[in-house]
């Protein structure tokens, strides 16, 4: 392509070298904000007949041109040009091409810098609310695990540890937590994505007579941005979406995790649907955790992702520098890795199910109602420090005989504490300890009962 037919070629009098077009072109990855692009340049075409800068035939002509485009793309019949760099001269380029002088004046008051801007935040606005929405079909999977199975006992775990034993559904409801905490850091973070860049110009604003409220309004925006300045070198919005973004992969990723093990035959907790499992090419027994195995390897990518882009920023002066084109893989990468993440977890945890006969197993052994002893022993007046270590000598003395503190008899017992007395049975038993756990937010039947028909009526159940 000759430098004339480029937007901007008129201040060049030689050929971009085809090495720099293919070095300097986005287009392989903004061409996604295409329906972005084309509604904000709708709303500043609309702005500029408005403000009498073009005419309103002129404006007709490039509603009409902009619709047909958008049409193309969707079809997939119009082809992208790499030589003219990005989204936003691909769609100018063509309708120029195809209505010509009016088209000429659809970039009046704009520039590319405030328009990347406002595109990305129309996207990113877009996709908080689609995230929120998987975000709450993977919180409906874990409110229907933790009704299913309303009162079975699992071992709840410090350190890998066994620790105390707890509901299966309060676990679940661990979980339904996390990601209504993701919830709420996406729908604030769509606060600050919530404002209109546009009219911020190159950097410095514009001498034309725009209407910067009236395009707001057209394109839904609550606020215009205040600093020309800070709003076209302004990508916090994106960080903030991404680490937004990384939390919901970690929080998968942290359950991957526990399904992986679980999984396993040395835990045997849960099993998870052949449907959603793959087998081996050479090892024909076995069913292997793919899912929450891909989920947990791609939190690497994640990761990487907001590092890509707090690095790129770091050093950077005001105000646009090109540099900023370097947040969109990133951006859109981790989109595409957490809402696919999100999406298959939902679908993994309707078809999963818990081995609650294993699982109570698991609870019988490991001492886990020692804390119960330590507390019923404060209950009798023992300070909590001394009962620790009453219990510490009774659970090694345990450990000697091959016992479980609820096997030993009540002498056994009465040789740690002359406290305790015939009514310690009730406290050692795994239902007694879980049921004992009354305090708010706390793994008693009552609390996890009050905490899942809370998150019923959360969910509109
Ligand atoms: N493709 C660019 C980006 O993603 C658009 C803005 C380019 N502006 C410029 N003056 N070259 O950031």
């Amino acid at each position: 392509m000759t430098n004339e037919t480029k937007l901007w070629g008129g201040r060049f009098s030689e050929k971009t070298a085809a090495s720099v077009e293919a070095f300097t072109a986005s287009i392989h990855y903004d061409c996604r904000l295409f329906r972005q692009d084309i509604a904000g340049s709708q709303a500043h075409a609309k702005m500029l007949v408005r403000q009498g800068l073009i005419t309103a035939e002129e404006g007709e002509q490039i509603a009409k041109g902009l619709a047909e485009i958008e049409q193309e793309i969707e079809q997939g019949v119009f082809v992208f040009r790499p030589e003219l760099e990005d989204i936003h001269m691909n769609i100018e380029k063509a309708l120029v091409d195809r209505i010509g002088p009016a088209g000429a004046r659809l970039h009046t008051a704009r520039s590319r810098n405030d328009q990347i801007n406002l595109d990305l935040r129309l996207y990113l606005r877009e996709e908080t609310d689609r995230l929120v929405e998987l975000l709450a079909g993977v919180r409906l999977s874990f409110v229907r695990l933790a009704r299913r199975y309303l009162g079975a006992v699992m071992p709840g775990y410090t350190h890998m540890q066994r620790a105390q034993p707890v509901l299966i559904s309060h676990h679940m409801l661990a979980y339904f937590e996390m990601f209504g905490r993701d919830q709420e850091r996406l729908r604030d973070c769509a606060k600050r994505i919530n404002v209109l860049p546009l009219g911020a110009a190159a950097l410095a604003g514009t001498g034309l007579p725009i209407d910067r409220e009236f395009v707001a309004s057209e394109l839904g925006f609550p606020q215009v941005s205040a600093n020309s300045m800070d709003t076209v070198g302004d990508r916090d919005f994106v960080v903030e979406f991404v680490s937004a973004c990384t939390l919901i992969q970690l929080h998968l990723s942290r359950l991957s995790e526990e399904l992986v093990l679980w999984s396993s035959s040395e835990f045997g907790f849960v099993e998870l649907a052949d449907s959603f499992c793959t087998g081996s090419s050479i090892m024909p027994q076995k069913k292997n955790p793919d899912i929450p195995e891909l989920i947990r390897g791609k939190s690497g990518r994640v990761v990487g992702n907001l590092m890509a882009l707090i690095t790129m920023l770091k050093g950077l002066p005001l105000t646009y520098n090109r540099d900023l084109q370097e947040d969109k893989e990133p951006v859109f990468d981790t989109l595409d890795t957490v809402s696919r993440g999100l999406a298959i977890t939902a679908e993994l945890l309707g078809n999963m199910k818990f081995n609650t006969a294993r699982l109570e197993d698991a609870t019988q052994t490991g001492y886990m109602t020692a804390t119960d002893l330590a507390d019923y022993l404060v209950l009798k007046n023992v300070p909590f420090r001394e009962a620790h270590a009453i219990v510490g000598q009774t659970v090694a003395y345990c450990v000697k005989k091959k016992k479980e503190l609820i096997e030993l008899t009540l002498d056994e017992l009465r040789q740690f504490s002359k406290a305790i007395d015939e009514d310690v049975f009730a406290v050692l038993t795994v239902k007694g300890s879980v049921d004992s756990r009354r305090s708010f937010g706390g793994t008693s039947i009552f609390r996890v009962k009050e905490a899942l028909e809370k998150a019923e009526r959360d969910l509109g159940m």
